[in-house]
């Protein structure tokens, strides 16, 4: 049956790998660049890199650890698990969702998925997981945006390798007394799937420094054209979302990016004319980690985002794809 109750975000948390790789460790490796021009052009100091013996799902539960101890929910009081990722523990099966559910040592029946919509993962996954609170479909669902997306540059590409990090952010979602999830924007327009994608690569390099087997797919992105669609993308999404939800920009308290690049995130704020010290930002710190940027952000930001504040999250990535929530703060 389908609920009437406020459907929210109760607790969150995240997990980086211990290994933090600071922008001179591409020079140290021989590439043509250098810790300014990273940093000038993405906003990028830093990013963690998870160790040979961590898979995805290791970061994601440690991201959904840390979210049951921030919250009154419990892992055996969980009805779905959604991970975000597009860098799973297996290409194929099983998912990386049914393995968290395994390593958490949750033994009752959860339903378990991974979805694949990139960077906006995380987003898409939210809105599913309120889809199926609302249709009486289960009552607490663990969502996580998990990735090791240094397995998937070739750390021979400058255009690339120095944008992407590991990570994973969790949130428990389910019916809450007040507040929660007011409004959904969310779209694709796989016209555009070229501009960011993943080709068989020869000759590709691990973070190792090891060779790749021939042929392995790997990120391949026209990076002036993701910039442009991507603020696009982000800046029409958020203008329906708060036409829709008839709310003015204004009283928007914090705003929960994408972290793919610091200008990106300012050219949000300026076109949208909200200020950018209401922007959580940790691009500098973490990188680009995909479908854990928004939860990690998003948790990395909970000691200041109070109860009753209004939260928007907005997301883009390859597909190509875009989705903004708008909820208050439980
Ligand atoms: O999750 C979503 C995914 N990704 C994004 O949102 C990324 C969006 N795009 C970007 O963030 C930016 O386009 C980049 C940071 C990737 C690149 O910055 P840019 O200002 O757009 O640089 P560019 O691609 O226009 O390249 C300018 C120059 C080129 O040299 P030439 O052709 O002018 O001689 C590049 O070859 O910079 C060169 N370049 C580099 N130089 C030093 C490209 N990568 C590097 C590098 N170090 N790492």
């Amino acid at each position: 049956m389908p609920t009437n109750k406020c459907i929210g975000v109760i607790s969150v948390g995240h997990f980086l790998p211990h290994m933090c790789v600071a922008n001179d460790h591409f020079v140290s490796i021989g590439l043509d660049t250098s810790p300014e021009w990273i940093e000038s052009r993405s906003g990028i100091r830093t990013r963690h890199i998870a160790s040979d013996n961590q898979a995805t799902s290791d970061l994601a539960v440690g991201a959904a650890e840390m979210a049951f101890k921030n919250g009154p929910i419990s892992s055996n009081q969980i009805d779905f698990i959604i991970v975000a990722t597009a860098t799973p523990d297996h290409i194929g099966f099983p998912s990386t969702a049914c393995l968290v559910q395994q390593k958490l040592g949750l033994t009752h029946s959860v339903e378990c998925l991974d979805i694949s919509a990139a960077c906006s993962g995380f987003t898409y996954a939210l809105s599913l997981a309120y889809s199926k609170i609302h249709s009486g479909m289960g009552q607490y669902g663990l969502v996580i945006g998990a990735e090791t997306l240094s397995r998937l540059v070739d750390w021979s590409d400058r255009r690339t390798c120095i944008l992407f990090g590991d990570g994973a952010g969790a949130a428990i979602v389910g019916t809450v007394d007040s507040g929660g999830f007011i409004g959904f924007n969310q779209g694709a327009d796989g016209n555009c799937s070229h501009i960011l994608n993943c080709l068989p690569t020869e000759n590709a390099v691990q973070f190792s420094g090891k060779p790749y087997p021939p042929g392995v797919s790997m990120i391949h992105m026209d990076g002036q054209s993701v910039f442009k669609k991507g603020i696009q993308v982000v800046v029409d999404s958020l203008t329906q979302l708060l036409s829709e939800a008839n709310i003015n920009s204004n009283s928007i308290d914090h705003v929960v990016c994408h972290q793919a690049n610091q200008r990106i995130i300012s050219s949000v704020a300026k076109q949208m004319g909200i200020p950018l010290e209401k922007f959580v930002i940790n691009i500098d710190r973490v990188g680009n980690t995909s479908a854990a940027s928004i939860p990690l952000a998003l948790s990395e930001a909970n000691a200041r985002i109070n109860p009753g504040d209004t939260v928007i999250l907005v997301g883009f990535g390859s597909g190509f794809t875009w989705s903004s929530i708008l909820l208050k703060w439980n």
